[in-house]
Formats: C-alpha cells, sequence, structure tokens
C-alpha cells in the first residue's frame, strides 16, 4: 500500500479527495493535516473530523497551521473565513455532519508530519489540498527530513489561469510565500507536482456526472449529491458552468492514477509574494528561459473520461455492484 498523509482545509473538493484517498484499496491514509485555507483552522479541521467520522476509519487529523507563513511569523493570530461564498457557511455546503471526538489528534500536524516521515524514509507521499502553510513550516523546521518524503502532490497555482486574481488561484494566492520556499527548497530533492487550474478546470462534474452520483452512489451518492449543491451554484454564478470543477478530487485521482496526465513540464517554479497585483501568481518556466533549477513536475494535460470513470468506480464501486 502506498502510505499517504493529506494537508487539507475542506472544503468541499477537499471532502471529495479524502473520502476517494479512505476508500482506495492501495492507499493507506496515515493521517489528515489541518490548515487555515478555505475556512479558519477551527473549521478545517472540524470539517476533516467530520469526513473521518463518516467513514469510522481510524485515521486521525492533527491540528496545523492557523495563519500564513509570514502572519504567522509576525506572531498574527489566526486567519478567519477566507472562500464561504465557495464552500457555505460550515465550509461543506449545507451538509451537516456529526464530529466524534475520538479523531482529534492531540499532536500538531508539523511534528506528526516530520516524525511520520522520519518512522518511513522515502515512503509517504504528502497529498496537499490546501496552502502549503504546513508543509513550509516543515521544510524551516528540518529539510533533511523532508528530503525523505516520496514525492508531494500540491493542488494549487496555474501557468495560464487564475481564481482568486486574474492571474493567482485561491491556495497559492493564500500563502504564495510557503509556495515559493518550498518548491525552491524542497523541489530540488523530492518531485514535486503542481495541479494546476489548467488541468483542474478541463474535468467539469456536470449535471449528468452528479445525477449519475446520487442515482447509483447509495447513501454517499446522495450526501455528496447535497454537498455539492452549494458548490454547483457557485460555479454557474461565477463562471457560467453548469457544473463544477473538484480540484482537490483531481490532485487526488491523479496521485493514484499519474497516467491520467500527459504534457508534463519538469521545469522551474516561482510564486509571487512580493507585489499586490501578482500575488500568488505562479511563473511556471516551461521552456527554460531562465535556465534555473528544475523544482517542479507541472502536468498541463488530464484525460477526462478516465478520470470521471476512476472517480465513480472509486466512490461507488461497492454501492453501485
Ligand atoms: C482550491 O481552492 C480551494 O477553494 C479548493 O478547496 C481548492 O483546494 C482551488 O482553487
Ligand atoms: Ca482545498
Amino acid at each position: 500500500k502506498r502510505k499517504v498523509i493529506i494537508d487539507t482545509d475542506p472544503g468541499i473538493d477537499d471532502a471529495l479527495a479524502i473520502i476517494a484517498a479512505l476508500k482506495h484499496p492501495d492507499l493507506e491514509v496515515l493521517g489528515l493535516t489541518s490548515v487555515a485555507g478555505n475556512k479558519g483552522i477551527q473549521f478545517t479541521t472540524d470539517n476533516a473530523a467530520r469526513v473521518l467520522t463518516y467513514f469510522d476509519s481510524g485515521v486521525k487529523v492533527y491540528r496545523g497551521a492557523t495563519n500564513d507563513y509570514l502572519s504567522l511569523k509576525a506572531g498574527a493570530g489566526e486567519r478567519a473565513d477566507e472562500a464561504g461564498f465557495v464552500h457555505g457557511a460550515t465550509g461543506l455546503g449545507s451538509v451537516d455532519l456529526p464530529i466524534n471526538s475520538d479523531m482529534y489528534a492531540d499532536q500538531n500536524a508539523i511534528d506528526f508530519i516530520l516524525e511520520t516521515i522520519q518512522a518511513n524514509p522515502g515512503e509517504v507521499d504528502i497529498i496537499a489540498l490546501g496552502p502549503v502553510t504546513n508543509l513550509a513550516l516543515c521544510v524551516k523546521k528540518d529539510l533533511e527530513t523532508m528530503k525523505q518524503v516520496r514525492s508531494i502532490h500540491s493542488m494549487g497555482g496555474g501557468v495560464h489561469r487564475g481564481n482568486r486574481s486574474p492571474v493567482a488561484e485561491f491556495n497559492y494566492w493564500f500563502d504564495p510565500t510557503a509556495v515559493d520556499l518550498v518548491f525552491t527548497e524542497l523541489g530540488p530533492h523530492v518531485p514535486i507536482w503542481m495541479i494546476g487550474l489548467d488541468v483542474t478546470h478541463q474535468g467539469i462534474i456536470d449535471m449528468n456526472d452528479l445525477t449519475f452520483m446520487k442515482m447509483a452512489g447509495g447513501e454517499l451518492g446522495a450526501m455528496l449529491y447535497e454537498m455539492m449543491q452549494f458548490y454547483v451554484n457557485t460555479y454557474w454564478h461565477q463562471n457560467g458552468y453548469m457544473g463544477a470543477v473538484i480540484h482537490d478530487l483531481m490532485a487526488m485521482i491523479g496521485y493514484i492514477y499519474p497516467d491520467m496526465y500527459s504534457e508534463i513540464y519538469h521545469a522551474n517554479l516561482r510564486c509571487v509574494s512580493d507585489s499586490e497585483l501578482a500575488k500568488g501568481q505562479c511563473i511556471v518556466d516551461l521552456h527554460d528561459q531562465f535556465k534555473w533549477e528544475k523544482n517542479a513536475y507541472v502536468p498541463m494535460k488530464a484525460d477526462i473520461a478516465f478520470y470521471k470513470e476512476q472517480t465513480m468506480a472509486i466512490l461507488f464501486g461497492e454501492e453501485a455492484a
């Protein structure tokens, strides 16, 4: 089994990605680490616990960064809600899932990540579905241990598009300093995948897919259909899509089945943090013009039919049978 840590800020699309990982027979989810992003840290930690409770999987959530990297260094308090308009008041749309307090771990996210890697050198993959603040803190605390990570798949950024600003994707906009630090310091040593908006926006989960979830997916499908209602509404009003882009789910499916991607570049990636105008923009040197050290794997194309088939099979295989 592949050992994974999921670093996350649930978030509706995070929830779907976590569920896919918990259900996949080849993955061993060692723990979830929460981060402030879509919502403040209390919401994202609680929402992770809600999803874990639903599956009663024995996996725990480790509480992580309460603010972006520079704010934490400056001693700032907790960052509040950022994306309630996308994910709803609680962060999981209108779904109200119960929490079993056994799902909360006592250890903090940074120590959990570092100790887990030390115990399993070269064997742990990290799937980062939110701002990469926790990873930046780990890199700063113990770079040598982080070099023992097997791979990182980070949903965020984009080569040619943004969603939080014309040039910046939300996760990378939230903490651009952390992004630049992680790719620059760790990317030369560990394969880090940037799963950006260029690929995620190719995979619109449309009303046909959602109806299928509800009709063939049993209790889980019905719950996800309800959870998606808020999100679909947002994509319609913001993007004019008749469906939704479930970014974090695509990052998870692409991690499980990397053949889903094509046009994969190994390139230098930098993230802009010192400009209000371009904050969070990724500069990905696809054609090696700067001749800087390569620190990122960046896919530009995804096989969408495959993505949807795998999503349905992983989430509802048993229920559908
Ligand atoms: C990313 O931002 C968040 O709102 C989503 O959970 C996803 O991780 C997409 O830009
Ligand atoms: Ca997310």
